[in-house]
C-alpha cells in the first residue's frame, strides 16, 4: 500500500492529510495560513513530514487557492493570498525530495468528489466551494476541465453585480464578494455593528469583538435556531443559487455539489440554494435539471483530490 500527501491551501488555513490509493484520509492536520506567504512552503513541508511518518509516500498534491499554471507547478496569482508567479511545486519539492504537483484548490476538490464522493454517480460534475473565496471545479466526461490556460472554472470572479464590491482579483462585483463565507461573515458583522434588530445572539457571540463572528460560529447559532443567522445563511444561499443558474446555462452539469467550509451549514444553506437555482434557471420545467447536493467529502475533498492528482500526474 502506498500513500500520497494531499494539501489544501486556502485563504484561512492550510489543511493536509495522508491519503490512501482508495481515497481514504488516514490522518489530517492543519495550520493557519500565515500573513507572510513566503513561509508557506516550509509549513507545507513540515505538515507533510509529520503526516508521512514511516509510510512510503509517492508524491505530494497541493490544491492552492489561486490561478495555477497548466503544467501544475506554479500559482500565477491568488486573490486572497499574497502570491504572484509563485513556483510552489519546486519550493516544496526542494524541501521534501518528493514529486509535487500544484492544482487549483477547487479543481482538486472537484476531482476528489468525482473520484470518491458526491460525483461518483456522474461524469459531469460542477463543484462549487464556498469558503474564504468561491471556487469552482468542473469534471466533464470524467475529466477535469482545465481550460486553455489551466485557469478554467474561476467562477468566484464572474461579475454578478455591476460596479459592486471590490474584489481581490482587481475587479468589482465578483460572485465571491456575495456568495462566499467571507461575505456571510462581513454581513453578520455589519448587522451587529449597526445594532440591527435581531442581533442579540450574534452580539453575545462577538462579546465586544466582531472578529469572534466566524462562519462556523454563525452556523452553530443557526443550528441552535437563531433567526438572523438562519436568514444570513439563506441570503448567502440565494446568491449561490443565482450564480449556479448562470453556470448551468454554460456548463449543463448533471450534478452540482456545494463544498467548502460553509457547506457545514447543511440544509440551512442547501434549501435556499436550490430555491434560488430553480427560480433563476432559464426554461425551468422544459429542460433536464442538475441535481444540487452537498459535497460528500466535506472539508476533506481538496486534500483527497490533490493527493489523487499527485498519484496520477506523470512526473
Ligand atoms: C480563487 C480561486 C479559488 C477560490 C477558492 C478564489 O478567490 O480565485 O482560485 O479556487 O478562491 O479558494
Ligand atoms: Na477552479
Ligand atoms: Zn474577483
Amino acid at each position: 500500500m502506498t500513500f500520497a500527501i494531499g494539501v489544501d491551501i486556502g485563504g484561512t488555513k492550510i489543511a493536509a492529510g495522508l491519503v490512501s490509493e482508495a481515497g481514504e484520509l488516514l490522518k489530517r492536520e492543519s495550520e493557519p495560513t500565515p500573513d507572510d506567504s513566503s513561509t508557506i512552503p516550509k509549513i507545507v513541508a513540515a505538515l507533510a513530514e509529520r503526516l508521512a511518518g514511516d509510510e512510503k509516500i509517492v508524491g505530494v498534491g497541493i490544491g492552492a487557492a489561486g490561478f495555477t499554471s497548466t503544467d501544475r507547478t506554479t500559482v500565477r496569482f491568488a486573490p486572497n493570498i499574497n502570491w504572484v508567479d509563485e513556483p510552489l511545486a519546486e519550493q516544496v519539492s526542494a524541501l521534501l525530495d518528493l514529486p509535487v504537483v500544484v492544482e487549483n484548490d477547487a479543481n482538486a476538490a472537484a476531482w476528489g468528489e468525482f473520484a470518491f464522493g458526491a460525483g461518483e454517480d456522474t461524469d459531469d460534475l460542477l463543484l462549487v466551494t464556498v469558503g474564504t473565496g468561491v471556487g469552482g471545479g468542473i469534471v466533464h466526461h470524467g475529466q477535469l476541465y482545465r481550460g486553455g490556460f489551466g485557469v478554467a472554472a474561476e467562477i468566484g470572479h464572474m461579475r454578478i453585480v455591476p460596479d459592486g464590491i471590490a474584489c481581490g482579483c482587481g475587479q468589482h462585483g465578483c460572485f465571491e464578494q456575495y456568495a462566499s463565507g467571507s461575505a456571510l461573515v462581513r454581513n453578520a458583522r455589519e448587522r451587529v455593528a449597526n445594532g440591527d434588530p435581531g442581533t442579540d445572539a450574534l452580539r453575545a457571540l462577538a462579546d465586544g469583538n466582531l472578529s469572534k463572528i466566524t462562519g462556523p460560529a454563525l452556523t452553530d447559532l443557526a443550528h441552535d435556531g437563531d433567526e438572523l443567522s438562519i436568514e444570513l445563511l439563506a441570503d448567502l444561499g440565494q446568491w449561490i443559487g443565482e450564480g449556479l443558474a448562470i453556470l448551468a446555462s454554460i456548463l449543463d452539469p448533471r450534478v452540482i455539489a456545494i463544498g467548502g467550509g460553509v457547506a457545514g451549514a447543511g440544509d440551512l444553506l442547501l434549501g435556499p440554494v436550490v430555491e434560488a437555482f430553480e427560480t433563476h434557471l432559464p426554461a425551468l420545467s422544459h429542460r433536464p435539471q442538475a441535481e444540487v447536493r452537498l459535497a460528500a467529502l466535506g472539508n476533506a475533498a481538496g486534500i483527497i483530490g490533490a493527493a489523487d492528482l499527485a498519484r496520477t500526474e506523470p512526473v
